[in-house]
Parts: C-alpha cells; structure tokens; sequence
C-alpha cells in the first residue's frame, strides 16, 4: 500500500479517483471507432467508457428533418456542446450520466436496447438515453472532439487519426449506403457540400492540439500499442493524484 493509500485508510477519509480522459479526433470514417476499439480491448482490468460525440447531434426541427439533405453535420454548431461538457463535469466528480442514443438513420435519439429509468416522470426523457457510469477511462470519439477548448482541458490525451482522404470518402460511401441506406447520389452531394469543407475549415485545424497522431489509423498496430503502453504509464501515476472529499466513492489502488 503507498503512503497516501495509509494515510487515506488512517484518516478514514473517502477517496473520489479522476478519470484519465482521452480524446480522439479525426475526419470521418478515418477508423476513430476502430482505432478506440483496440485500444479499449488492450485496456483489461480497467472501467474503460467510450462516448461519442455524435450522441450530442442537435435533435432536427420537423423543417430541418424535411430537408436533411442540406443539413449541416460537419460543422461545430451542429453539437449540442455544453451538453457534452456538463456530462464531463458529472464524470470528473465521480457521477453516472445518461447521454442520447443517436441513430444516424433517423438523425435523431432512439430508445436503446437496455434503459436505466430513475423516476416515471422522467421516464419518457431517460428512455432515449443510455446510461454511462463512471469510470477509469474515458474515451471521447469524434469529428469536432478537439475543437473546444473546454473539452480539450477536461481531456489526459489528445489523438488525431489521420487516414487518407480518399480511403475515408471510399468508406463513407460504403458505409452510408449499406448500413445507413442512403442514396450514392446524395452522400457525394452531402460529402462535396459540407463534410470536405468541414474536414479543411474545423476538423483538419485540430490536428495541431493533438499529442499524437495516428497516420494510418488503426492499420498503425506500433502507434496504438504505444498509446496503450503511455495510457498504462499514465494511469499508474494518474491514481496517486487523488481528489480527497468528503464523498461517497471509495476506490483503492488498481493493478494493471
Ligand atoms: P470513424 O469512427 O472515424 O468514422 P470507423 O472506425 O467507424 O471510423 O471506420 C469507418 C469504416 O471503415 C468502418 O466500416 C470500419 O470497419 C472501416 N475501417 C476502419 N479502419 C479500417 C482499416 N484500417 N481497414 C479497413 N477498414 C477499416
Ligand atoms: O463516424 P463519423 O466520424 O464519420 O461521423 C461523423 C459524420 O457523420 C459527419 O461527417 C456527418 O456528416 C455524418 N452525419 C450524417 N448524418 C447525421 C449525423 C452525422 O451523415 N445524422
């Protein structure tokens, strides 16, 4: 047991332990997902949670949703960003959030598969959430992850994933036409319009707040085993900088 674990133990004080924050940005479909999935699966013995920025999508008004073709995704306003950061801020204290189960098929929440439903009068509001509880690791994925400056102080870790841009297009078409039934037509006009100036005018800029960029996204087997090895590193360093309160979490030193 190290000294501060003692003296936490003989003070019978309770120990809240911070999350260790990862954020990771990059164009769309240049393997973020993919790229946090390996991560996660090298991350055993820890309470890892991965939030997506895309559950914090503005809901559509009934206008918008009639003509989504010309919605704009790939811009900074299309996030509901203070809701992200007061979920962060519950996180940080040691508290469980419920954030929205985005579908990309109705541009809008759905009700997951499994709901946590705290009170009936709410439970119309929480069924189109799912509920996140608080962990070791939280990993934050998305298009416009570093865009805020807010968002970028709650975060350990910055990553960019930098994939080539005609892979990402060739992606995205197959994605939004075989699992988000979209027309060809209408995803080159969306990718033209807004997502390639999005990636040049908001997403691209990011790249200079990221601590480590991933050329090659998660083909780049070196680059992730390196940041599973720093995140290790981190983490044992990250559990003696404890917040002492007078709360209700106990946690002791974990293993990794
Ligand atoms: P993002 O989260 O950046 O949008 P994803 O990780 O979801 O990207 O990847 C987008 C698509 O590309 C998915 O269908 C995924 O399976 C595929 N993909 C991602 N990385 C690779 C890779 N290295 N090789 C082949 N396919 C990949
Ligand atoms: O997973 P990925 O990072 O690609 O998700 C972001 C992309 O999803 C954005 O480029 C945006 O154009 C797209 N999007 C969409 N329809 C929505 C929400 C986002 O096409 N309803």
């Amino acid at each position: 047991m190290d000294s501060q674990m003692a003296a936490t133990t003989d003070d019978a004080q309770m120990v809240l332990k911070v999350p260790f924050v990862i954020g990771v940005a990059g164009g769309t479909a240049s393997g973020k997902t993919t790229v946090c999935d390996m991560i996660i699966s090298q991350l055993q013995n820890q309470r890892v949670v991965l939030i997506s920025q895309e559950a914090f999508y503005h809901p559509l008004t009934a206008e918008q949703l009639e003509k989504v073709h010309e919605h704009n995704f790939d811009h900074p306003d299309a996030f509901n960003t203070e809701l992200l950061l007061s979920c962060m801020e519950e996180l940080k204290h040691g508290r469980g959030i419920n954030i929205p189960n985005y579908d990309f098929k109705l541009h809008r929440s759905v009700e997951p598969a499994r709901v946590v439903i705290y009170s009936s009068s709410l439970a119309k509001y929480f069924k189109l959430m799912l509920h996140v509880n608080p962990s070791d690791v939280i990993i934050l994925d998305g298009i416009l992850i570093l865009h805020d400056p807010r968002l970028r102080d709650f975060m350990n870790m910055k990553i960019f994933v930098d994939s080539d841009s005609d892979v990402r297009l060739a992606r995205r078409i197959r994605r939004d036409t075989v699992e988000r039934n979209r027309n060809i037509l209408n995803v080159l006009d969306q990718y033209s319009k807004h997502v390639k100036p999005g990636f040049e005018d908001f997403i691209h800029p990011t790249k200079k707040y990221a601590d480590v960029i991933i050329p090659r996204g998660a083909d780049n087997d070196v680059a992730i085993d390196l940041i599973v090895q720093h995140i290790r590193t981190k983490l044992g360093q990250h559990d003696l900088c404890k917040i002492y309160s007078n709360v209700f979490v106990i946690q002791s030193t974990f293993q990794i």
